[in-house]
């Protein structure tokens, strides 16, 4: 991967912890706090590939709430305020551990790097500077400026808008099966970070390596 100028990451799952806001408050949520994380998520990414299918974008904050209120109901969890104290830990999820150290490391080889994700450019900005990984970031890519959801080409293709870069010169970084493989259809080099143990889905695209978290990354770019 000797010719990559940028490296791109997805945000949730990827750099930003998702299981989070439901593992902070999990002595609130009770024992069904990793169903409700669990299935929060599976509707949340969902809700946005139904959206692109209808033509009936909402920015991710909506999809966010729309996908923990219907979670919340599945599981009888009553409880409004419980619920906005949720939806408010999402704007600042942790980071993973090793990210702010890899990130640090590929700026010192002189890469460009960014996120290019769903998340609106709110929760975005908020999550990173509550990591504070501001400084090790030159992009903050959010879907907004397309108004369409991976995995669309248009989202891809802000890469190259905002960097200049073109799409082989590009390593993307998506903990999300499904992400990757579109990323890697699309022309981008991959490197899936499977930090679930999960499996390749059977779609188009492969992964240029797989790892288990960021860690050392900067060793295989
Ligand atoms: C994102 C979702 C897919 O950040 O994790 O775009």
């Amino acid at each position: 991967m000797n010719n990559t100028k940028a490296c791109i990451f997805d945000a949730y799952g990827t750099l930003f912890d998702v299981n989070a806001a439901c593992r902070e408050l999990s002595l609130d949520v009770g024992d069904k706090w990793q169903d409700l994380a669990n299935l929060w998520r599976l509707r949340q990414v969902e809700y946005t590939w139904l959206r692109n299918s209808m033509n009936e974008y909402v920015d991710f904050w909506e999809i966010t709430s729309n996908a923990l209120d219907y979670a919340m109901e599945v599981l009888n969890i009553k409880n409004i305020k419980l619920r906005d104290q949720l939806l408010e830990l999402y704007l600042k999820l942790e980071a993973y551990p090793e990210v702010k150290k890899v990130l640090g490391k590929i700026k010192d080889k002189k890469f460009r790097t960014g996120i290019l994700s769903n998340g609106s450019k709110k929760m975005l900005d908020s999550a990173v500077k509550n990591a504070k990984i501001e400084n090790l970031l030159d992009v903050v890519i959010s879907v907004e400026e397309c108004k369409i959801y991976k995995p669309s080409s248009k989202v891809y293709d802000l890469v190259e808008i905002k960097t200049n870069i073109h799409k082989d010169k590009v390593t993307f970084f998506s903990s999300n099966a499904w992400d990757m493989h579109a990323a890697a259809n699309y022309g981008f080099k991959t490197i899936w970070v499977n930090r679930f143990q999960g499996k390749l889905e059977r779609l188009p695209g492969k992964p240029n390596a797989i790892v288990k978290s960021l860690d050392n990354i900067d060793q295989l770019i």
